[in-house]
């Protein structure tokens, strides 16, 4: 079975953020997703700077969603604050660094372990699924198994971003992370970066439960419509996973 997407919807606060006003609604461009039936939960990143979804946009899109919603986050303390009182169905922890653009790395499973296992516990206590966004090595996996984590995330950016010699290397780490992760009891999702042109090899991995996509699909939005977008890269997402 291909697996299952996930749309993450940021870019479109980032568009209404733009002129600080209330469109488009994010909370709306969830809803029209869904209604396409092809996508199966919602992801946002709920950022310390608040540059594009906002505390609103989240207790909006709680109540609003009739299916899993994945809450994108950091593990600073007013943060995992909202995670509990929001109570998503899913939350994935990330690193935040405030002059990126966007995630730039997995978690730093060495330096962060402490606290990610400290907020993994609290977030699972609360019956929150916790997912660690994380580069595909062996060292990562491990460790996410270790804080207890339920899923991984697998960081797919350097996949995306490799020059054509170096992505089969980038895509077989991505293989044997999943094939590692899924021994170990993780459920393995993935994301960053993936769009129509590139997700179909990633797609085609063993094991991978959601692809979190965002940016492309509503650049594509942009041009041609969000349900014409959603169904373009659902098409490339519909290859058999190779084992
Ligand atoms: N997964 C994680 C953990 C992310 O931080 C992001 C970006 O917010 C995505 C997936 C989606 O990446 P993109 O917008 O490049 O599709």
């Amino acid at each position: 079975m291909a697996p299952r997407l996930f749309v993450n919807v940021d870019h479109v606060a980032t568009v209404r953020q733009a002129r600080r006003t209330v469109q488009p609604d994010p909370v709306e461009a969830a809803l029209v997703a869904v209604s396409t039936g092809k996508v199966v939960g919602i992801t946002v990143h709920l950022r310390e700077d608040r540059r594009h979804i906002n505390d609103n946009d989240v207790a909006r899109m709680k109540s609003a969603l009739h299916v899993p919603f994945n809450l994108e986050m950091s593990c600073t303390e007013q943060i995992v604050g909202i995670c509990l009182r929001t109570h998503p169905e899913e939350a994935t922890l990330v690193p935040e660094n405030r002059e990126e653009v966007t995630t730039e790395g997995g978690l730093d499973m060495n330096r962060q372990f402490n606290r990610v296992r400290e907020v993994t516990r609290r977030l699972r206590a609360d019956g929150i699924m916790v997912s660690l966004f994380i580069d595909p090595n062996s060292t990562s996996v491990k460790l996410a198994a270790d804080a207890g984590a339920t899923h991984v995330e697998l960081h797919t950016g350097r996949y995306c971003d490799a020059p054509p010699d170096t992505r089969p290397r980038e895509l077989e780490a991505l293989r044997e992370a999943a094939i590692q992760a899924h021994a170990m009891g993780l459920v393995v999702n993935a994301g960053h970066g993936l769009s129509s042109s590139n997700v179909g090899p990633v797609a085609a991995i063993p094991h991978l439960l959601d692809l979190n996509i965002g940016h492309s699909i509503i650049a594509r939005a942009v041009l041609v419509g969000l349900p014409q977008a959603i169904s373009e890269i659902h098409a490339a997402m519909q290859v058999a996973p190779q084992d």
